[in-house]
């Protein structure tokens, strides 16, 4: 890394800390830590991710920077500030935000999130991609996690930041999390290095249950195996678990996780009524044709022999099903 890499990790550095003091230790920090306490944060955790809180201020971080003689036009670059337009004034770019640090996976701190308190828009505030963050291969707490997905040989995914830190607090410490964008390439070779094996645990509504869809061709395509940890409808890991509990998700979510296959399934079903023969038809087509992208015989006849159980279908009929939709395609 070049100095200017340094000097800009080296600033959010030292705004993360000071972040996190006026989150703990000051009388303007106190409205963003009853938010935090209220959502069930106690202070380990706050400690523990270096949770911060940004002034309500249009250029606390501005000065704070200069003063300690990071140039200001540094500080755009590396995200922390804005220029102001028509003037050669710079404002900070996180204002009146929880904030999270996004470490990359030596610990460093590279860029940033900032939560609203309340409703407004947007919810989270990302830093921009600069010379020190490449969105693209950061996934949250992998430096946290790391150890422990190379220990398990398995990760498991989610999208957010309270997902992860719900789950680390939980006792699930090999939890990353995407920051809400889809799973690239590149996070999925990440993964790959460490752990063979994901459950990918992402919020049970249609963006998620989609999204859990495309990480699993990204993650099949980076030769992970997955498994799917599903909630009841409309919540998230976060949500589960400060309703139920750290024990009922660990058993009832990430235990009781089903093959992504299963989890096809699922989703086929969903919204048919396999009572007409034509949704039963369509139905069996839609697990026949997933079934003819597996290579694995054993996994195959397993889904059949259930399909040929419920419907009372002949093996055979189904199996050569899947075998024209196989040969259809070479
Ligand atoms: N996200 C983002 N920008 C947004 C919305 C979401 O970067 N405008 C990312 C964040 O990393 C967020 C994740 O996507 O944690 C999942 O989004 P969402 O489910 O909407 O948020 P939650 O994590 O559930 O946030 P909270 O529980 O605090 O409402
Ligand atoms: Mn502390
Ligand atoms: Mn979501
Ligand atoms: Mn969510
Ligand atoms: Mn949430």
């Amino acid at each position: 890394a070049n100095s200017d890499d340094e000097k800009m990790i080296e600033a959010h550095e030292l705004l993360k800390k000071f972040y996190h003091h006026l989150l703990v230790n000051t009388k303007e920090g106190q409205e963003a830590l009853d938010y935090l306490t209220g959502r069930g944060f106690d202070k380990e955790t706050i400690d523990q991710f270096e949770i911060g809180y940004s002034l309500d201020s249009w250029d606390f971080a501005a000065k704070f920077l200069t003063k300690r003689g990071y140039s200001p036009e540094m500080m755009e670059r590396a995200g922390l500030l804005v220029k102001k337009n028509n003037s050669d004034s710079y404002l900070d770019r996180f204002r009146n935000r929880v904030m999270f640090p996004i470490l990359d996976h030596t610990g460093r701190t590279i860029a940033f999130s900032g939560r609203v308190l309340g409703k407004e828009q947007p919810k989270f505030l990302n830093s921009p991609e600069t010379p020190i963050f490449n969105k693209s291969k950061v996934l949250y707490n992998f430096h946290q996690a790391r150890v422990h997905i190379r220990k398990n040989q398995q990760a498991v995914l989610f999208e957010g930041f309270a997902d992860v830190i719900s789950a680390v607090r939980s006792n699930v410490p090999n939890a990353i999390a995407t920051m809400g964008t889809s799973l690239t390439d590149a996070q999925a070779k990440i993964i790959k290095r460490n752990a063979g094996d994901v459950i990918i645990c992402y919020d049970s509504d249609s963006a998620g249950l989609e999204a859990t869809l495309r990480a699993s061709r990204t993650l099949a395509a980076a030769g992970c195996k997955m498994r799917v940890a599903a909630l009841p409808h409309g919540t998230d890991p976060d949500d589960y678990i400060r309703t139920h509990g750290a024990e009922k998700f660990r058993q009832d979510v990430i235990g009781a996780s089903i093959t992504l296959m299963a989890f096809k399934m699922q989703m086929f079903r969903k919204g048919k009524n396999l009572h007409d023969e034509g949704q039963r038809l369509q139905y069996i087509e839609d697990i026949v044709r997933e079934l003819s992208l597996l290579d694995n015989p054993v996994e195959i006849e397993l889904y059949l022999k259930q399909l040929s159980e419920e419907f009372s279908l002949s093996m055979d009929v189904l199996k050569s099903r899947v075998l024209d939709q196989k040969g259809s395609r070479q």
